[in-house]
């Protein structure tokens, strides 16, 4: 049977890796076809490993168990979908090479933080991509704590995780996909329901969550776990937080200097949605699939689920995930700590 999709053909990352092979993409076709698949989204998610991925994302994590050799100094930055992600690449940019750039050399001026910061598991499939800055430890995945590659926990390298309140994770999702070309999501009632029912991008939300925030209790030295919702309570505390759990703490004479706040201020919502380059142009995660990159600057909020989701549809969902987390110490709602 043919898979009903089909892979990139042209990638570059065989040249360094038996991806020359491509029987390695055969593979990962067989693989995902085999999967279960539910088209509810108005595009293909398969269920890999328990959660609910699009099938390049599935693809690359298969490649990266394999091939992806990540250094001690690697940092990985795991996400959920719509958390943050973008904010989380440009504030570790910023910490890992505030020494290397003054503010108006600094990358995240001239390049998209997702071009900074590629996710691993999309330059394993695909490597039509434009080359990435990759002199510093950053990396990214959408993927569950559970289904990173084993060369990840061997190598002990440090994993920063970010989510948010399901409610405002949810809406968010919703909102992207519908600026995505070709995808016209269903409508936000019935989507709402597939995901209170764990059926999303990357879905269920909170055994993504639940994944790494055990991990996070076990290894508190190699897993932090970070919520979008105090990040914006409390930015310089958490810059200050994240720069010293990687291992890059601020000094006092960095402190008084004020660079701390220059990072919180170039990492802004405000600051990155004007520049140029986050306004105009596509972002390929792959090559197949693109994406305006003004659409990962939408409001930027805590609480925008309030213009979206009715007061029943809040309290249904703050219910799931209190079920769910139920025994594991992890709140997610931001207004069980507001
Ligand atoms: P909203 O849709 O609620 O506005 P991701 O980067 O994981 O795709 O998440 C996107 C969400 O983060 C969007 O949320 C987006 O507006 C918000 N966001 C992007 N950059 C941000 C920043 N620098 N500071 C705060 N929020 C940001």
């Amino acid at each position: 049977m043919a898979p009903p999709f089909s892979l990139p053909t042209q990638n570059t990352f065989a040249e360094e890796s038996d991806m020359k092979d491509t029987e390695v993409y055969a593979e990962c076709e067989r693989i995902i076809a085999s999967l279960p698949r539910n088209g509810s989204w108005n595009f293909d998610l398969y269920q890999y490993e328990g959660f609910w991925y699009w099938p390049y994302l599935i693809a690359g994590t298969i490649l990266s168990k394999k091939l992806f050799k990540p250094k001690p100094s690697h940092i990985i930055l795991g996400t959920f979908p719509k958390c943050g992600t973008t904010w989380i690449k440009a504030l570790t940019l910023a910490v890992a090479t505030r020494n290397q750039y003054d503010d108006s050399t600094n990358p995240l001026r001239h390049e998209f933080s997702h071009d900074c910061v590629p996710f691993y598991e999309h330059d394993f499939i695909d490597k039509v991509l434009p080359p990435r800055n990759l002199e510093h430890p950053l990396i990214s995945t959408h993927t569950s704590y559970g289904s990173l590659p084993k060369s990840v926990m061997d190598s002990g390298c440090k994993i920063i995780y970010t989510c948010r309140d399901p409610k405002d994770a949810f809406v968010s999702l919703w909102h992207f996909w519908r600026t995505l070309a070709g995808v016209d999501p269903p409508p936000i009632e019935d989507a709402f329901e597939l995901f209170c029912n764990g059926v999303s991008f990357c879905g269920p939300y909170w055994d993504h969550a639940l994944g790494y925030w055990n991990a996070s209790l076990e290894r508190p030295d190699k897993v932090l776990f970070l919520k979008f919702d105090d990040m914006k309570r409390d930015t310089l505390l958490h810059i200050k937080r994240i720069a010293e759990f990687m291992g890059y703490p601020f000094s006092a004479e960095e402190e008084k200097e004020g660079m701390v706040e220059k990072i919180k201020d170039l990492c802004s919502f405000e600051n990155l949605k004007s520049l140029e380059i986050n306004k105009k142009g596509d972002f390929f995660p792959v090559a197949a699939f693109s994406v305006e990159k003004q659409s990962f600057f939408r409001k930027g909020k805590v609480g925008d689920w309030k213009n979206h989701l009715t007061p029943e549809m809040a309290a249904r969902l703050d219910n799931i995930m209190q079920e769910k987390l139920k025994g594991s110490g992890l709140t997610l709602a931001a207004s069980s700590h507001d």
